[in-house]
């Protein structure tokens, strides 16, 4: 039986235990360029112990972005910076992943600390957004959205496929497209959001069509032996949304065109939510296990699984493949290891890197003092 701790392989990469630093948009780049923040941040989640790390939603396009000062991959200038992000994450024994994505209507905004609010398509820090339809999203997000064209789609589709190349000339080794939360695809999938009456829009069929299009053009291009998997907006909790039903149909026609794992998130085109989950722990397990027992592939879940405990039952229990941690690892770098104490495994210092786990074997002090109470003093 697997636990939270056995490694994990997916074609031909191999991660040291289950648990993977969530993509998180941090808005500190520069000309869309990761820096010695980004390092930092992917570097110390690598040292701390997670298998698989993310940076950011990195934008296949400058209006892919959510902010101005948000990654991208749309210019070769951009790949240096990751190239060095993922060297570093490998010297610190994890996997380094990308997440591509593009912001459709939800983009051209204010950092979160700065108000969060859209920024006009004429102000220096704004754009014209794009979706399927021209549907503003609405609360926040008040300009009007302009609606792709047929040949805008296949354009993207492309900067899809030169991402992935220069995502696997970076280094790194593991793909993610980032098809939820309200941004493009996920905006495709959902009737709220696309009302197209082409080849795009209107049926279930249909409003995959962005999706399998955009897979293919990445697959062609990202090698067989390194995982392929998406972050798919599997329900909007809206009745005019996408059910749920919907996703499972979904994801079994991405596997036949070569998905190698879904990471199921929320929809989010909409803030008008029927049920609020967010406080609930684990709240997208039991979708994650259906898409898993019904679709016949590996799944990822994150939300709300910070607990030690719950993140390793539903490893024990089958239910999920991989733990993805947001905010866990943002608030604690070394989870994966205070976990480990948590949970009693056998030697927590065996998940760091050699060399420090070299001095923390074989220079012990006194007992209990190396920073990470032993579970019988947190208790
Ligand atoms: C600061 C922050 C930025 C985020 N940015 C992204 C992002 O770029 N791409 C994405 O798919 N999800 C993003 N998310 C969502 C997380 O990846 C994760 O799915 C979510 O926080 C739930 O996991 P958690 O409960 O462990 O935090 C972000 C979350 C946070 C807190």
């Amino acid at each position: 039986m697997p636990d939270l701790f056995s490694p994990y392989t997916l074609k031909g990469v191999t991660l040291r235990n289950r648990i993977a630093m969530s993509p998180m948009t941090m808005h500190r780049s520069v000309d869309g360029k990761v820096g010695d923040y980004h390092i930092m941040l992917m570097g110390s989640r690598a040292a701390g112990g997670f298998g698989l790390v993310f940076p950011e939603q990195i934008a296949i396009t400058p209006d892919g972005r959510t902010s101005t000062s948000c990654a991208g991959i749309w210019d070769d200038a951009q790949v240096e910076g990751l190239a060095r992000m993922c060297a570093m994450v490998k010297d610190m024994g994890a996997v380094p992943a990308i997440q591509l994505g593009h912001t459709g209507r939800k983009g051209s905004e204010q950092k979160p600390w700065e108000g969060k609010r859209q920024i006009a398509p004429d102000h220096p820090d704004g754009w014209q957004v794009r979706g399927p339809s021209a549907i503003t999203y609405g609360g926040r997000y008040t300009y009007p959205v302009q609606a792709l064209s047929i040949p805008e789609i296949h354009e993207l589709h492309r900067a899809y496929a030169a991402a992935a190349r220069r995502a696997l000339a970076a280094g790194f080794e593991w793909l993610e497209m980032h098809f939820a939360h309200g941004y493009l695809g996920a905006s495709f999938f959902s009737p709220l959001a696309n009302q197209r009456t082409d080849d795009y829009g209107g049926s279930l069929e249909k409003r995959l069509r962005f999706h399998r299009e955009a897979l293919d053009a990445v697959r062609a291009v990202w090698p067989e032996r390194l995982p392929l998997t998406m972050r798919l907006g599997s329900d909007d909790l809206h009745p005019d949304g996408v059910q749920f039903d919907e996703a499972v149909w979904a994801v079994g026609e991405l596997k036949r065109h070569g998905l190698d794992l879904a990471d199921l998130s929320l929809g989010m085109n909409t803030d008008d939510l029927r049920e609020s989950p967010f406080s609930q722990a684990a709240f997208m397990v039991e979708r994650g296990n259906r898409v898993r027992r019904e679709c016949g592939i590996p799944v990822a879940i994150s939300w709300n699984l910070g607990t030690p405990a719950i993140a390793d039952r539903v490893i024990r229990d089958e239910l999920i493949d991989l733990v993805f941690l947001g905010r866990p690892a943002l608030a604690n770098p070394h989870w994966p290891i205070w976990a480990a104490r948590e949970l009693a495994h056998h030697d927590p210092f065996s998940i760091l890197p050699q060399d420090w786990s070299w001095w923390l074997h074989n220079r012990p002090g006194s007992e209990n003092s190396h920073g990470w109470p032993a579970p019988s003093v947190t208790a």
